[in-house]
């Protein structure tokens, strides 16, 4: 079984996505984390992120993604980057490199081998911007999670101060508005709900909220 979960920047996809990994047994797989990971291989190794440069690397590129305890880990030459790929900087790399057609192309496979590793046991829930669209069109259920744009830069300024850093929210909301019109304005795989995608707006909902709508879909889709 294949969950497919996609929306914008801080629309609480990854921790509803984990939450409902963890309680169906599924494994995790964050699209968002092997764009970032590719960002990071870049930045490691100076490499400016034009598109020439960037496909001239691709086949040096040591990017591997592993379930470890059922979660995706991302690794960098052989050493584990996850926790390091939530910087600004690899964040702000990570929204170019995705516009990378190349790039998106040579992950696309990565994604597909994830998928026939764990899809269909244990299942995998996936989340990213084109899950539902283009990487996984025939997922098992879709979901699309939305949020107003000051909701998602609360929660982000609330993640960052609970890891002990203080953020301008002004700069966090501008970021989130760049980062939205990259997403949607893409010419390949833009942000878009999918048309069999259940829309699910997290403006009111905590995480928790979020995960149980979309577990009493999978429960029905069972019994079905
Ligand atoms: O979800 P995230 O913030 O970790 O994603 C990092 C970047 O990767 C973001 O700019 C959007 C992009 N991305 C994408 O284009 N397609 C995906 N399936 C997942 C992420």
């Amino acid at each position: 079984m294949v969950i497919a979960i996609d929306g914008p920047a801080a629309s609480g996809k990854s921790t509803t996505a984990h939450m409902v990994s963890q309680t169906l047994g599924m494994v995790y797989m964050d699209s968002g984390l092997m764009y970032r990971g590719v960002a990071y291989a870049l930045l490691k190794h100076q490499i400016e992120c034009v598109d020439h440069r960037v496909e001239a690397f691709l086949p040096q590129m040591q990017l591997e993604v592993l379930s470890v305890d059922s979660i995706m880990n991302v690794y960098v030459d052989s050493s584990d980057v996850t926790s390091q790929l939530h910087t600004a900087q690899v964040t702000e790399v990570s929204s170019d490199v995705a516009k990378i057609p190349n790039v998106r192309q040579w992950l696309f496979k990565i994604q597909r081998t994830f998928s026939k590793q764990y899809g269909d046991d244990p299942g995998i829930v996936t989340v990213g911007r084109d899950m539902g669209t283009v990487v996984f069109p025939d997922a098992t259920l879709k979901f699309f999670l939305t949020a107003s744009i000051d909701v998602r830069a609360q929660r982000r300024v609330q993640e960052f101060r609970q890891k002990g850093i203080n953020i301008n929210y002004q700069e966090v909301h501008e970021a989130i508005v760049h980062r939205d019109h990259q997403d949607i304005h893409r010419t390949i795989a833009p942000l878009k709900q999918a048309p069999d995608a259940i829309l699910i707006n997290t403006d009111d909902l905590t995480p928790e909220g979020q995960a149980n709508i979309i577990l009493s879909k999978v429960r029905e889709q069972s019994q079905s």
